[in-house]
C-alpha cells in the first residue's frame, strides 16, 4: 500500500517536472525549475568538456578515481579523434588479440627454453650443469654464440648450438639473435615459456623453484619503464610515427623471461619490428638509441602492458653509475651477497634526465609478494669455482 501511494508520488512528481520541461506561454510564471534545470545541464556540459580537456591520463589520476570510477569516467568521453589505422596495423592488431587469447595447447610435460645469448663458450657451464641435472625432460637448451663456435663441457649443451650470426652490440642485430632463439625454441610445442641469458648470467635458486615461479606466472617478465630523459626517450625517432608514438615509448634491460603466446607474437611482428630496425641505431640522426633496450619494451607496453611485469627478473647492478654494470669478481662472491640479492622484492628504475627519479614497484607475483630476482649478471669467469662450492648452500630454499 504504501509502496503504491510512493509510486503515485512520483509518478505525479515526473510528470510534473516535464511539463516544466516544455512550458507553454501560459507557464511563464513557473520559470524557477527551467531555470534550474538550465543550471544543471551547464554544469554538466562544463564537466564534460574538462573531462574531455583534461581526462585521468595517469595511473595516480586512476587511483584518485579509484580504478572502477577512472574506468566509467574514460567510458563517458567521446572516443579521442583516432587515426585511421594503416591496413599494416589493423592485421596486425586482430592478428596480436587472436594470439593472446588462444590458450596454448597443454603438453603433459610443458617444459622451460633456456636461451643462451653468448659470443663463444659458456663461463658458467658447469654451474647451469648442476642447476639442470636430475630434472631432465623439464627444460631445453639453445646456445646462439655470435663470434666463435662453443665447447661444451656439460650433456646438457651438447648440440645445442643453433645457427647463428654476427650480433652488433646496441643494433637490431642483438634483436635478430633473440628472435632466432625464440623460433628454434618455439618449433618445440612443449616449451611453454622462453627464458634470455647471457653468458655472465648465473642461477639464483636451485631448478624446482625458477620452475614453478615462470610456469605459473601468466605474465612475462619484460623490463620496461618511462625514461623522459636522454637515454630514454631522448633516443626516440619521430620516424617511427604513425605506428610508434613518443607517449609509447619505453626503456628496459633485454634480459627478458616469455609466456608462449608472448613468444609468438615477437616472432609474428614486422611491423613495429621494422620502424626500430630502421630507426633505433646506436649513432642515428645524433640518437644513441639501442634496438634491444627499446623495441620490446616499448612493443609490450604497446600491444599488451598489463601482460608484462615492468621488471627483468635477471638482477644486475648499476649503483655504480658507469657506462657498464658492476661486474662481481671472485674474491666478492659471499653467501651474503647471493642473499643479499635474492631477499630483493622490490624493482627499481631510475631516469636518466637532470632529475634522477627513482621509481619503486614492489615485485608483485600472481599477486602476492616475491622476490624479485630468479639469475643475476655479471659475473666474472673466475668466479665459477666459488659458486659452484656455494651453489648447494645458497640454492637448498
Ligand atoms: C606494467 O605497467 C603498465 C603501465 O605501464 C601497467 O598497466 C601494468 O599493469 C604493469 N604490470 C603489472 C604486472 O603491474
Ligand atoms: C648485504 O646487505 C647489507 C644490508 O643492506 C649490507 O650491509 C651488506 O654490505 C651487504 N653485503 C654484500 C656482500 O653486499
Ligand atoms: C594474473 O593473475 C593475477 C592474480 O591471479 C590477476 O590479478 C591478473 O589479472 C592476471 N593477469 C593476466 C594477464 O592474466
Ligand atoms: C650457507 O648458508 C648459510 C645461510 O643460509 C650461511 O650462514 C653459511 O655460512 C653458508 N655456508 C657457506 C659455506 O658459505
Amino acid at each position: 500500500m504504501l509502496y503504491i501511494l510512493l509510486k503515485m508520488k512520483t509518478t505525479q512528481a515526473f510528470c510534473h517536472s516535464e511539463m516544466q520541461i516544455f512550458p507553454g506561454p501560459r507557464y511563464r510564471t513557473h520559470m524557477k525549475q527551467p531555470l534550474w534545470i538550465i543550471i544543471l545541464v551547464s554544469f554538466i556540459i562544463v564537466f564534460l568538456i574538462c573531462a574531455y580537456m583534461y581526462p585521468p591520463q595517469t595511473s595516480d589520476a586512476c587511483y584518485i578515481f579509484s580504478s572502477r570510477g577512472c574506468k566509467v569516467i574514460t567510458d563517458w568521453l567521446p572516443p579521442a579523434p583516432a587515426r585511421e589505422l594503416t591496413d599494416e596495423e589493423v592485421a596486425s592488431h586482430v592478428f596480436i588479440r587472436e594470439i593472446l587469447n588462444s590458450p596454448i595447447v597443454s603438453s603433459k610435460t610443458p617444459k622451460l627454453a633456456f636461451m643462451f645469448l653468448t659470443p663463444g663458450s659458456l663461463p658458467f657451464e658447469k654451474l647451469w650443469d648442476k642447476f639442470f641435472n636430475g630434472h631432465e625432460g623439464k627444460f631445453t637448451v639453445y646456445v646462439h654464440a655470435s663470434k666463435e663456435r662453443p665447447t661444451h663441457v656439460s650433456s646438457h649443451f651438447l648440440d645445442r648450438d643453433i645457427h647463428s650470426d654476427q650480433v652488433v652490440w646496441g643494433k637490431i642485430t642483438m634483436v635478430d639473435a633473440e628472435r632466432r632463439l625464440l623460433a628454434n625454441a618455439l618449433m618445440d610445442p612443449d616449451n611453454h615459456h622462453f627464458v634470455l641469458l647471457s653468458d655472465s648470467c648465473v642461477p639464483l635458486y636451485g631448478f624446482d623453484y625458477i620452475y614453478k615461479y615462470l610456469m605459473h606466472s601468466n605474465i612475462s617478465f619484460v623490463d620496461c619503464f618511462k625514461d623522459p630523459g636522454p637515454h630514454g626517450n631522448g633516443r626516440y625517432s619521430e620516424h617511427m610515427l604513425p605506428e610508434v608514438e613518443e607517449k609509447h615509448f619505453r626503456k628496459g634491460a633485454q634480459w627478458f623471461t616469455m609466456k608462449r603466446q608472448h613468444a609468438i607474437i615477437v616472432l609474428a611482428d614486422n611491423l613495429y619490428y621494422s620502424k626500430f630496425r630502421n630507426y633505433c641505431q646506436p649513432g642515428l640522426e645524433g640518437r644513441n638509441c639501442i634496438a634491444d633496450e627499446h623495441y620490446l619494451p616499448t612493443f609490450f607496453n604497446m600491444i599488451d602492458p598489463t601482460g608484462i611485469a615492468n621488471w627483468s627478473v635477471t638482477h644486475v647492478d648499476w649503483s655504480e653509475r658507469k657506462w657498464h654494470p658492476k661486474s662481481y669478481r671472485a674474491e666478492a662472491i659471499t653467501s651474503e651477497l647471493l642473499q643479499n640479492i635474492t631477499s630483493i622484492d622490490v624493482s627499481v628504475h631510475v631516469t636518466s634526465d637532470k632529475k634522477k627519479e627513482v621509481q619503486r614497484w614492489p615485485c608483485l607475483w600472481n599477486g602476492l609478494h616475491r622476490p624479485c630476482y630468479l639469475f643475476a649478471r655479471k659475473f666474472n669467469p673466475q668466479a665459477l669455482d666459488k659458486l659452484l662450492y656455494l651453489f648447494s648452500n645458497y640454492t637448498t630454499i
